[in-house]
Formats: C-alpha cells, sequence, structure tokens
C-alpha cells in the first residue's frame, strides 16, 4: 500500500533552505564589497551550522548524523544502482558532510580574514601574526569557488534524482514522500533546534554583530 511519510522534520527543512538563502546574500555581500551585512549574514550561518551539528546528535532519526554516514564501499555501490533510500543516501552523505565542513572552513577563515579596515576586518585580524592572516585570507578567497562548484553538482544531482527516481527536491520542501513499505521513523520535535539557533543567534549579535550595525 503507498503511504505518504514523513521525512524531514521542520528543523532540517527550515536548516537547508535558510542556509541557501544566506549562503547566496554572503557570495553577493562578499563580492560586492557589502562587509558590515556579510559579517552578519556570516553570524547567523554559524548559528545555523552550530544548531545543525547538535541537531546532527540529538534530533530526528532522518537528521542523525550516525544515520547517513556510510562507507566509500556502500557510497559505490549506491551509485552503481541506486535504489529509494529514506533519508539521506549513502553518495549524497559525503556530499553533505563536505559541505558542511566546507562553510565551516569559510567562517573560520572569514573570522581571520582581512579587508583594510579595522573596523571590517574578520575579529581575529588584529589577535593573529601577518602570515596567518593572509593564510587566511587567500584560503577565504578561494575556498568559496570550490563551494560553489561542488553546490553546483548537489543541484545537479538533485534535479537529475528528482527527474529520475524520486522527487527528493520535493521531499525537502513538504518534508514528505510517498512509498512502498516505508519504516517506522522516529522523529523528535524540532524545537529544541530552534531554541538552541535563537541562543546563539543573540549570543553572536550581542557579542560581534552590535559594532558592525551602524556600518550596514
Ligand atoms: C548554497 C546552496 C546549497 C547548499 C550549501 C546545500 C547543502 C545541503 C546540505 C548540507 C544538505 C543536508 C541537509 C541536512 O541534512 O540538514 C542538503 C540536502 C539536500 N539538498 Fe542542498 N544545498 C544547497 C542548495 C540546494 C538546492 C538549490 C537544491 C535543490 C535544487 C538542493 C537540494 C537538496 C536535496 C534534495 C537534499 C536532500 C538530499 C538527499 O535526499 O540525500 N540543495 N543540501
Ligand atoms: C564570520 C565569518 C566571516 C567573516 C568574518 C568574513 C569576512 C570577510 C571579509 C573581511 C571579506 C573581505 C575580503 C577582502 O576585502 O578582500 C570577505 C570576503 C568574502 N567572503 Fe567572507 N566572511 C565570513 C564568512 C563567509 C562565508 C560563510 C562565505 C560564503 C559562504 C563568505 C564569502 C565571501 C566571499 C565570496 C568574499 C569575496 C572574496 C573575494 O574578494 O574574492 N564569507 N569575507
Amino acid at each position: 500500500m503507498v503511504q505518504k511519510i514523513k521525512v524531514w522534520d521542520g528543523a532540517v527543512r527550515f536548516f537547508h533552505w535558510t542556509m541557501v538563502l544566506l549562503v547566496a546574500g554572503l557570495w553577493y555581500s562578499g563580492s560586492e564589497g557589502y562587509i558590515a551585512l556579510h559579517q552578519l549574514l556570516a553570524y547567523s550561518l554559524a548559528a545555523l551550522l552550530l544548531a545543525r551539528i547538535g541537531w546532527g546528535i540529538w534530533g530526528s532519526q532522518t537528521a542523525k548524523f550516525s544515520q547517513f554516514a556510510a562507507t566509500p564501499k556502500a557510497a559505490v555501490q549506491y551509485l552503481r544502482n541506486s535504489k529509494p533510500v529514506i533519508g539521506h543516501n549513502p553518495a549524497s552523505s559525503y556530499m553533505i558532510f563536505t559541505l558542511l565542513s566546507l562553510l565551516l572552513l569559510q567562517i573560520g577563515s572569514g573570522l581571520a580574514t582581512f579587508d583594510n579596515s579595522y573596523m571590517s576586518d574578520g575579529p581575529l585580524v588584529a589577535l593573529l601574526p601577518e602570515a596567518w592572516v593572509e593564510l587566511a585570507s587567500a584560503i577565504h578567497k578561494r575556498n568559496i569557488d570550490v563551494i560553489l562548484i561542488l553546490v553546483a553538482v548537489h543541484i545537479g544531482f538533485a534535479l537529475w534524482h528528482s527527474w529520475r527516481h524520486d522527487n527528493v527536491i520535493k521531499t525537502l520542501i513538504t518534508g514528505n514522500t510517498d512509498r512502498v513499505n516505508a519504516p517506522q521513523l522516529l522523529f523528535r520535535k524540532s524545537w529544541s533546534f530552534f531554541v538552541i539557533l535563537a541562543v546563539l543567534l543573540a549570543t553572536l549579535y550581542y557579542w560581534q554583530g552590535r559594532p558592525l550595525l551602524p556600518l550596514l
């Protein structure tokens, strides 16, 4: 019997689509030199990623990193013979961990990136040796290109998968899929994700965001 089953909780769906908007805004503001706005968006993304990492540990079954981490063998097998999977498939899990790590690297390097002004330099610029700042700034400029290439590949696979197999894009929007004999999944209420996110946002904005507001 075909039944509609829930795959993604509100936390994962909110995380994904908010991250997409923030990365687009960060790319635009960084490239166009709106650095105060850029840093405010970056602290928002940092809060979002940290909350998602927490949710990957204590969240719903399909959100847990331990549930979708896969061996390289499983990923290759999946690519050779892909069957519908509830949650992230073994191949996409590699892309997901890579994108999350590169976004964290972008944030980490951004904190030590130089902008020719003590007002809008990353907050670690004044604290680190010059060679480190130069390295971080170079990483910040190059790593975004790697992120954008991988995002293009990720979107390409999502479109291909949705066209050929099942509509994973719709599933990530609505949270539900239609499946035959789907397993029972365990869901945790998303409110703790949103509380942690709000606390992280408030802390980062109070700590780093306030001096940036007059520069907007
Ligand atoms: C800045 C751009 C993007 C980034 C950084 C990104 C990153 C990610 C990450 C980290 C996940 C895992 C979500 C989680 O478990 O919380 C994910 C999943 C997913 N993303 Fe994206 N994404 C981007 C854009 C898009 C776009 C534009 C689409 C649709 C056209 C898309 C389609 C999907 C789908 C379908 C999944 C679920 C994959 C699966 O079923 O295993 N992504 N993405
Ligand atoms: C707290 C985190 C971050 C801080 C403090 C930060 C800071 C900066 C600063 C100061 C610049 C100006 C560099 C220059 O004048 O040449 C810059 C550029 C840029 N940033 Fe960030 N950033 C952060 C996170 C991010 C993230 C998460 C992304 C993207 C996902 C990003 C993408 C960019 C881009 C595309 C540029 C333009 C690079 C270029 O000139 O070619 N940044 N950032």
